[in-house]
């Protein structure tokens, strides 16, 4: 399978390619229109969660604009995490943002949650959260070019020194799937009553009925919190999706 970022294609190939790499690149170069370069992924590494690409055909830097549901986004997929399967859910999120909310995006990478709820215009106010500097300094150049009227924090920091003083917020997306359970029980103390979060992980198949539960039950919270939906939003393995779980703080 392939993603298109902006103009780069980014392919997955199987380990033993029977092809020659370079062979594929200039295929999918001449299939997928306006295609500058293509990267074969070698997967999500470390605690910035970059992508380590292998150039097989084009040329030029990593760096492009991305278009999702209108709304540019800079990105760098050499410096900074992007995925494009997560467009729906951007967009998804924002739609649910009620007037005068303060919102948390936490881990928010080059933050296309925030840049998509900044653009509703809806928000009172955004912090947007994440430990990498280029990252935000990406988040910054498409909030420049957005000009919206909602102030948007964009900090380099690491979540859990943020959650340590903040104010609580009316609704938080917390997008780091692999980690972002030990998060999870200090942010439900940072969440004001009707407020929700967005979390998201990546779930057993067949088991995302109960995980829902078993993250309020493990969180600590008792009766304050429940899991008021969960939703695939796209498969991470043969066994495994990357799921969102919507949950709310009872009023
Ligand atoms: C899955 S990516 C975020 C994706 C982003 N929310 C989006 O929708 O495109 C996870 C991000 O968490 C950041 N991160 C990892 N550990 C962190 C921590 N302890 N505090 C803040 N950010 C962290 C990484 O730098 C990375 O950008």
């Amino acid at each position: 399978s392939f993603d298109i970022i902006g103009d780069i294609v980014v392919v997955r190939l199987p380990d033993e390619c029977p092809i020659d790499p370079g062979r594929i690149g200039e295929a999918l170069r001449a299939f997928v229109p306006g295609a500058r370069l293509v990267g074969a992924d070698r997967g999500v590494h470390g605690p910035d969660r970059i992508r380590v690409l292998d150039r097989i055909a084009g040329d030029g830097p990593f760096t492009t604009v991305h278009t999702e549901h209108g709304l540019r986004l800079h990105v760098d997929l050499g410096r900074a995490y992007f995925s494009p399967r997560l467009a729906h859910e951007h967009h998804r999120v924002a739609s649910q943002v009620r007037p005068g909310e303060v919102v948390f995006d936490l881990c928010c990478g080059v933050g296309p949650f925030s840049a998509h709820i900044a653009r509703d215009g809806r928000a009172s106010r955004i912090i947007a959260v994440d430990s990498n500097p280029e990252a935000i300094e990406l988040l910054k150049r498409t909030l420049a070019e957005l000009a919206t009227a909602t102030p948007v924090e964009a900090r380099t920091e690491r979540v859990e020194e943020f959650l340590e003083g903040t104010e609580p917020a009316d609704r938080a997306i917390l997008n780091l799937p692999h980690e972002g359970i030990k998060y999870l029980a200090p942010l439900m103390g940072r969440v004001a009553r009707g407020g929700t979060i967005h979390y998201y992980e990546i779930t057993p198949r067949g088991r995302v009925g109960d995980r829902g539960k078993e993250l309020v039950r493990e969180s600590g919270a008792g009766s304050e919190w429940r899991c008021l939906s969960s939703r695939r939003i796209h498969a991470y393995s043969p066994q495994s999706d990357m799921v969102g779980y919507t949950l709310e703080r009872r009023s």
